[in-house]
């Protein structure tokens, strides 16, 4: 473990209070930290596990105009189920608080009011896009785009969920208004910037050279945010939702999300032990972990521990920040917009009182060094091969013949043979290893140690066939049962972090209370004589149907993305680019533009955009799906003349074939209007 601390401060990452939680965030990040809260507990070390909502930011008040409600309401709904099921999953948090309190109000404030005090901000002015329909700043995501790294539509002013980079607004291509859908136009305003790159030598040195253990994932990250040169980062928006900024004049700005969440750890923490936060963030003595996911490791690992420097006053800085990589699942990235998630609230009520299998599955397959993938059948298979036929078998077979044949009293242990010593001997080696692995931040490796344990008691009990015994040797019987029961003991304790409900469940088997790490491998943790009580299953065996049902929601879901999809795209109007790339004389020759009138034309339904017409193109009648509903009422287009590209080659449109296009001018305010001959002339006049 290295240096000795004297208390364990873990933190993990404030769920922004927008959405409700699923298993990424599980897998990511609350599991493996309370799997470390817990073994530290265990160990009878000092720790304050601490949490709480993020209820500040963008994401907030763009859901609240999604709900048409505001931002508080927001806030108030996921913090209270975001809340619920971490509680339900047994994720032993301190305190699970939120930013919208008074006290972390008052402690972001007062954080930046000091730095701004000592002139540790730069203020600068600078161009940032303003949606003048809307007459407001946009900051972060309030600004969509194509992504200039990897050409995804819709990435954010902030970042690109599709290939995870992080952008600015300006990068963005063609950028938009995501109040509006406007084009945004650049407007000046002033905010404070945190200097990092005064930080940059002092960072390169507490990461890249004293902190060589921290996981690669996380290391490499923070070596290329380095190796790329570090600039000033503002730590204030243009926004009316957050902590407003405490400086006369600022009216109308609030510190930036990033500014104030991490804060949080702090506030809360003042919140939890008002009388001693002191101690905990301000000794050597203390030992602080982040527990993040990869997306927050630039936060945690750069600009919140310059914050903490340039604060000063003995605060101390995170030990690790061991950040997992990301859950997929099913083969496809776990996204809230397309609904393609294990919600949490959901699982746990429709798998009542087996919080504990998936915090196994979640465990056993978590992405520590790359992205995972959870699947349905992997769940299914994990719970009934290894959950029900390793650990609960066992633990059944040992305090079943307990019951048969000793009244469900340890039996006294006679003399030992090499196979007792041996199996006795291995458990402090299978602990030393989980040990190593704990304190590593291997969570996987350490499950897969305590497997090891009930492996190991399945294999003897099926090797000492006690129950053929027992017509010959009771009192080799009763050594076996002892060792049986002594292992029962072992697993009780060394999967208490990973699957706290079973544990307590098998205590209950046991007659026993909690008990502490250390007795693990101890021989005789159960006292001859003491009496169990009647066994129940630990786990029980999953079916294929209830299986097969969540397979069938989760392809319900891909349908109705994949409907919501088509539905979108043959409403969008194509956009006329600014500047094309030059075309032949024969490129030109080769488009049949003609003359052509409207005969019949009326909406496409459940559209806004799209008129179904029928013209006359002196060729021939044919039906043309056009985006100008907008513009023209189906009534104004009757009897029109037009000019169409009558050999587009033809498409569907909403289940409707159109041949053709209709040429249309784009004006600057984004109005269309049609292109017609100046005068009327015959129908399939050829235009060039
Ligand atoms: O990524 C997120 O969900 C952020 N809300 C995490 C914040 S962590 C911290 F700094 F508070
Ligand atoms: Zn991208």
């Amino acid at each position: 473990m290295g240096k000795d601390f004297k208390r364990y401060l873990i933190t993990s990452a404030l769920p922004y209070a927008n959405g409700a939680v699923h298993i990424g965030h599980l897998a990511g990040v609350y599991v493996p930290a309370d799997i470390y809260v817990r073994y530290l507990r265990n160990r009878g070390r000092d720790v304050k596990f601490i949490c709480g909502s993020d209820e500040h930011g963008v994401p907030i008040t763009i859901k609240a105009k999604q709900m048409n409600c505001s931002p508080q309401d927001v806030v108030d709904k996921y913090h209270k189920i975001i809340k619920d099921s971490f509680e339900r999953f047994g994720i032993s948090f301190d305190i699970y608080s939120r930013t919208t309190s008074e006290i972390h109000h008052r402690t972001a404030s007062e954080f930046f009011r000091k730095l701004y005090d000592e002139g540790k901000f730069i203020e600068k002015e600078s161009e940032q896009y303003y949606d003048e329909e809307a007459g407001q700043f946009l900051a972060d995501r309030y600004i969509t785009g194509t992504c200039p790294k990897c050409g995804a539509e819709n990435a954010y002013g902030d970042q690109c969920e599709k290939c995870g980079s992080t952008l600015s607004p300006d990068e963005l291509i063609n950028p938009k208004s995501a109040i509006s859908g406007s084009n945004p136009v650049k407007r000046k305003t002033s905010h404070w910037y945190l200097p990092l790159d005064q930080y940059e030598p002092w960072l390169k040195k507490w990461i890249l050279e004293d902190h060589k253990e921290w996981k690669t994932n996380v290391y490499g990250q923070c070596k290329s945010w380095l190796d790329g040169g570090l600039q000033p980062r503002a730590v204030s928006r243009d926004l009316d939702w957050g902590v407003p900024v405490p400086v006369e004049g600022a009216e109308g700005k609030v510190l930036y999300v990033w500014f104030d969440a991490p804060i949080g750890y702090i506030s809360n923490t003042i919140e939890l032990i008002p009388d001693e936060w002191e101690k905990w963030w301000k000794s050597e003595d203390t030992k602080m972990v982040h527990f993040i996911g990869k997306d927050n490791i630039v936060f945690h690992c750069i600009v919140f521990p310059s914050m903490l420097k340039a604060y000063g006053d003995g605060f101390i800085l995170p030990e690790n920040v061991p950040a997992n990589e990301f859950l997929n699942l099913e083969g496809d990235k776990i996204s809230t917009s397309r609904n393609w998630a294990v919600w949490l609230h959901e699982y746990l009520d429709e798998f009542p009182g087996q919080e504990d299998v998936l915090r196994y599955v979640l465990c056993a397959n978590a992405p520590e060094t790359k992205d995972n993938d959870f699947t349905w059948k992997d769940f299914q298979t994990r719970n009934n091969s290894e959950l029900v036929a390793i650990f609960g078998n066992f633990v059944n077979r040992a305090v079943v013949l307990t019951h048969k044949y000793f009244g469900g009293k340890v039996p006294s242990r006679g003399e030992l043979s090499e196979l007792d010593r041996d199996i006795l001997s291995t458990v402090p080696v299978i602990r030393e290893s989980m040990e190593n692995n704990l304190e590593n931040y291997k969570f996987r490796e350490a499950l897969k140690e305590a497997m090891n344990l009930a492996r190991l008691g399945n294999k003897y009990l099926t090797e000492t066939e006690p129950w053929k015994l027992a017509k010959s040797d009771m009192t080799r019987v009763a050594t076996i049962l002892n060792i049986s029961l002594q292992l029962c003991a072992d697993l009780a304790i060394a999967f208490e972090p990973f699957l706290p409900f079973s544990a307590a469940k098998l205590n209950g088997i046991l007659n026993v209370g909690k008990m502490e790490w250390d007795l693990i491998g101890n021989d005789k943790i159960l006292a001859e004589g003491h009496q169990l009580n009647e066994p129940v299953l630990l786990f029980s065996k999953i079916e294929d149907s209830v299986i097969e049902a969540q397979i069938e929601k989760l392809n319900r879901t891909k349908q109705e993305n994949m409907a919501k999809a088509a539905a979108k795209e043959a409403e969008e109007v194509p956009e006329y680019a600014p500047a094309k790339e030059e075309c032949t004389f024969d490129d030109f020759m080769k488009m049949d533009i003609r003359t052509a009138t409207v005969l019949e034309a009326e909406r496409v339904p459940k559209t806004d955009k799209l008129l179904k017409l029928t013209i006359d193109t002196g060729l021939d009648k044919r039906t043309i799906v056009s985006g100008i509903a907008e513009y023209y009422t189906p009534e104004e287009m009757v009897g029109k003349q037009i000019c169409i590209l009558a050999n587009l080659a033809p498409r569907k449109i909403r289940g409707i074939e159109s041949k053709g296009m209709i040429l249309m001018s784009k004006e600057e305010n984004g109005g269309m209007k049609i292109v017609s001959p100046e005068e009327r002339m015959g129908n399939g006049a050829t235009i060039g």
